[in-house]
């Protein structure tokens, strides 16, 4: 049987104050509301649908999933938002109801939640908070789940209760449709809620099934900034300790950043405040120095501190352990390619450059539109002048050859194999394998000159 489900996405989340609707504000660098689509994806024979009011166009510009979009054009509640999704269910089997919120979800726990669900009963996921404040309360009578009150509609008693509403729920479709049907908006917020429906199920001898789970931050909503923030955090706990879990050393597991997946393999060592984003890929005996921002795709190799990796960059497997050195203050942006013992040092920027094996680029210089054969040494403060203003050009350096510090390289300009440039040179013409050339004004000594003195 299918399983339908509706992911309720329309709030404006007024509470984060931002123009951004609630949905698409970024967790991990990723739209709270694509989480959500990412759990979803992996349950097996599943309808997505997702009820979008607030921005709806933008929040579709930015989900680009194929999804079966359900517009509430009003926010009249979430019970009124999983009524505008009814027309598209089945009209057999169950439906999930999700929360555009609630990123952390684990499809374990959804999967346990369905199976909770049967025609004769709604299965509900609950979680015990030390402060529960701003959830529904689960209100039991001996043990059976009774209905859901509102921190808005609680009165004192029901305030201390902790077992909350996750606002997650699996039921019938057919029931969902009748029920659905019965609700009213005579609450605090004049809104229709989807809770509503556990006191209507119960009294017309539905069981409540509750799922109650201990991991909070799996069901923890998003209302505002804050909780965005420690959501973050708990996020990246779970990312550290997973990669702990994997034999990775992180010298402290509360300092780093994973935007993204990260793929290891044996003997990792990051040290703080690294950031990775994207998929990124470390090999065997990767070790990152502090302050990183990494970015790339491929095994890596030694990492010195703040060396800045965009995505789109190739580090070629293979070059892990052996003396392939990028930092530190590195700059290394899209279209790298580094080859197997390079070296990028500090304050070099790199773009679209293919570095051949064994070539270094040590100090102070930026190598743009280049492809450097093996064995190359780039002088400090070595420019490739790529641009004219309109077009960019490339900059061919060949095996082995010598750049001398302060060269300008004026692409489109090559050089040859085994050849040499004197510093301060500003190349505009190739050069031949082998040659030497000094492109630069010669010098001339004066001999009885006098140094202007002050007046
Ligand atoms: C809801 C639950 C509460 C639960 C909490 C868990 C209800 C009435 N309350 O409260 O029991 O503890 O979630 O996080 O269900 N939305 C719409 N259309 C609307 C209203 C909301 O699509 O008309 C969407 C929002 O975009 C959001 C989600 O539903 O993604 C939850 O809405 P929100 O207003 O945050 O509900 P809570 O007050 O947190
Ligand atoms: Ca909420």
């Amino acid at each position: 049987m299918s399983i339908d489900i509706v992911v309720l996405a329309a709030g404006k989340g007024s509470r984060m104050k931002s123009k951004l609707p609630k949905v698409l504000q970024p967790l991990a660098n990723k739209p709270l509301l694509q989480h959500v689509i990412d759990t979803s994806k992996t349950l097996a024979d599943s309808q997505l649908h997702i009820v979008i009011g607030h921005e709806a166009e933008l929040v579709q510009k930015i989900i680009t999933e194929p999804v079966n979009w359900c517009f509430q054009l009003e926010q009249l509640g979430t019970g009124h938002a999983v009524q505008q999704a009814l027309p598209t269910l089945a009209d057999e089997g169950k439906t999930l109801i999700l929360y555009g919120d609630v990123p952390l979800v684990k499809s374990e726990t959804l999967i346990e939640l369905l199976s909770l669900c049967t025609a004769q009963s709604l299965a509900l996921l609950t979680v015990e908070l030390k402060s529960p404040t701003g959830y529904g309360r689960i209100v039991r009578e001996a043990g059976v789940v009774k209905a859901i009150v509102e921190q808005k509609d609680a009165n004192a008693e029901q305030l201390n209760i902790t077992e909350v509403n996750t606002g997650i729920l699996a039921v019938d479709n057919a029931w969902l449709k009748t029920v659905l049907a019965q609700i009213s908006n005579k609450n605090a917020q004049g809104e229709y809620y989807l809770t509503d429906i556990i006191a209507l199920s119960e009294s017309q001898g539905k069981i409540i099934s509750a799922l109650c789970i201990d991991d909070e931050v799996e069901v923890q909503g998003v209302n505002d900034k804050r909780q965005l923030a420690a959501l973050e955090r708990s996020l990246q706990k779970r990312i550290a300790n997973d990669l702990l879990d994997r034999g990775v050393t992180l010298l402290d597991p509360s300092r780093l950043d994973v935007r993204g997946t990260l793929f290891v393999e044996q003997d990792v060592s990051i040290d703080v405040n690294c950031v990775f984003e994207g998929t990124v890929s470390l090999g065997e005996g990767v070790q990152i120095d502090a302050n990183c921002s990494i970015g790339t795709q491929g095994a890596c190799v030694v990492i010195e501190a703040n060396t800045h990796i965009k995505a789109n960059t190739i580090i070629e497997e293979g070059s892990i352990g052996e003396n392939s050195v990028i930092g530190p203050f590195a700059r290394i942006r899209p279209g790298t390619q580094l080859s197997r013992n390079t070296k990028v040092g500090n304050f070099v920027e790199t773009k679209k450059a293919i570095v051949g094996e064994g070539s270094k680029i040590n100090h102070l210089s930026y190598v743009g539109d280049a492809v450097l054969g093996t064995n190359v040494n780039v002088g400090a403060g070595t420019i490739t002048c790529n641009y004219d203003g309109a077009n960019k050009y490339q900059t061919e350096i060949c095996d082995d050859a010598f750049i001398g510090s302060n060269t300008s390289l004026v692409a489109p300009v090559k050089v040859g194999v085994k050849a040499t440039i004197a510093a301060g040179s500003t190349v505009t013409k190739t050069i031949a394998d082998e040659e030497l050339a000094i492109a630069r004004a010669k010098q001339k000594n004066l001999t009885g000159w006098v140094r202007p003195k002050k007046k």
